[in-house]
């Protein structure tokens, strides 16, 4: 995602200071195997990639919440490794950085399902912003869109087909394919980790859940607690049976508040007919549902996102209408 990020710049660049009039420009990375590298008057991303791809470091290393104080920067990016458990080491480098007056943008969801009351608390107090489009659905509009369209509405419920890994691995399964055939298959197509089972135990969709309910709720969800039903072998069975009645089994992601403004969530197997918005959701594609009182649901979807989409968000983000004081240059 950093890298796609980072490509996303240099392309755009010039598009974005001729057409949003800002003028962006990438003062430093940090990585974790490549090391640290700053110039306050804009490093040369094209080569900064290069070395990337050769494997050939940038710098010496800079920890990442020291980076995040010292880079020569007015807003910090960050895309580490998420920690579904906890989010900590994330939450630490976003906390120094808006600590240090930095705006923040980031992809990552554990710091917003595990930090997001506190985290957003602090930007507010140091007068900048912490935003995360890209934490959820990739590119796909999710905490925007509720943030600047959907205020007034009362949301009730969010459903979503929110991992790709499980779709892809079902829709294997449904064809009858033997579990680690259908593994294999997502591995080959980039889509799942060399260790899928974090996402087809319904962790990353639990981590999803959270991230939603602690921004619009305002209520964290213990992901310990949200019911998850595995994509596993002895689903395999449920989805080709589904597939020859003309429906698809998918994982489906849902959130609700009842009554008495507890949340509850969980991630399931769920059967859907061709009628249902989501019965074409494919391959990578995902899709969000939200109820709300005042409003007729709506749905949204994304149609094979890759990183390049999740880059989009942190764009998004950074040109969201917010004034951009810089702290540390004059442009
Ligand atoms: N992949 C997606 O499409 C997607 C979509 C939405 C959200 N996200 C979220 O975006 C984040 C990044 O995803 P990804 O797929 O790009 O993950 P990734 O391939 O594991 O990349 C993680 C990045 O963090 C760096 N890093 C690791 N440890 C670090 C440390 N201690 N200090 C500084 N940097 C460190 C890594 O550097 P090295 O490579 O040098 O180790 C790498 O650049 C995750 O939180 C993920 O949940 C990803």
């Amino acid at each position: 995602v950093g890298r796609a990020f980072a490509e996303l710049i240099r392309r755009e660049r010039g598009w974005i200071l001729a057409e949003r009039g800002v003028h962006l420009v990438i003062s430093g990375i940090t990585t974790g195997r490549f090391g640290s590298i700053t110039d306050p008057g804009g490093i040369d991303v094209a080569a900064a990639l290069d070395r990337a791809r050769r494997g050939r470091p940038h710098g010496t290393a800079v920890e990442a919440s020291r980076f995040a104080v010292a880079c020569p920067a007015d807003i910090i990016v960050e895309t580490m490794p998420l920690e579904p458990f906890h989010g900590t080491h994330a939450a630490a480098v976003i906390r120094a950085a808006l600590t240090a007056g930095r705006y923040v943008v980031s992809a990552n969801k554990g710091p917003v399902a595990h930090a997001c009351a506190e985290l957003s608390r602090l930007a507010a107090e140091r007068g900048v912003t912490y935003r995360y489009e890209s934490a959820v659905a990739d590119g796909m509009p999710v905490f925007n869109l509720i943030r600047s369209a959907l205020p007034a509405a009362d949301i009730t419920g969010m459903h979503g087909v929110l991992n790709s890994t499980s779709t892809v691995v079902l829709e294997a399964l449904a064809r009858g394919e033997a579990m680690d055939a259908a593994i294999r298959n997502a591995q080959r197509l980039g889509i799942a980790e060399s260790d899928p089972s974090y996402d087809l135990e319904g962790w990353d969709a639990a981590v999803k859940l959270a991230a939603l309910s602690a921004t619009v709720w305002s209520t964290p969800l213990d992901i310990h607690r949200v019911t998850r039903e595995p994509v596993d072998a002895g689903t395999a069975a449920r989805a080709a049976e589904a597939a020859v009645r003309g429906q698809r089994l998918v994982s489906l992601a849902s959130a609700e508040r009842i009554g008495d403004g507890t949340v509850q969530a969980s991630v399931r197997m769920v059967e859907l007919s061709a009628d249902d918005d989501f019965y074409s959701l494919a391959g990578a594609s995902l899709g969000l549902r939200i109820t709300s009182r005042l409003l007729c649901p709506i749905t949204i979807s994304s149609d094979n996102p890759t990183p390049r989409d999740t880059a989009y968000g942190l764009l998004a983000d950074i040109l969201a209408p917010t004034e951009i004081r810089p702290a540390t240059r004059g442009d």
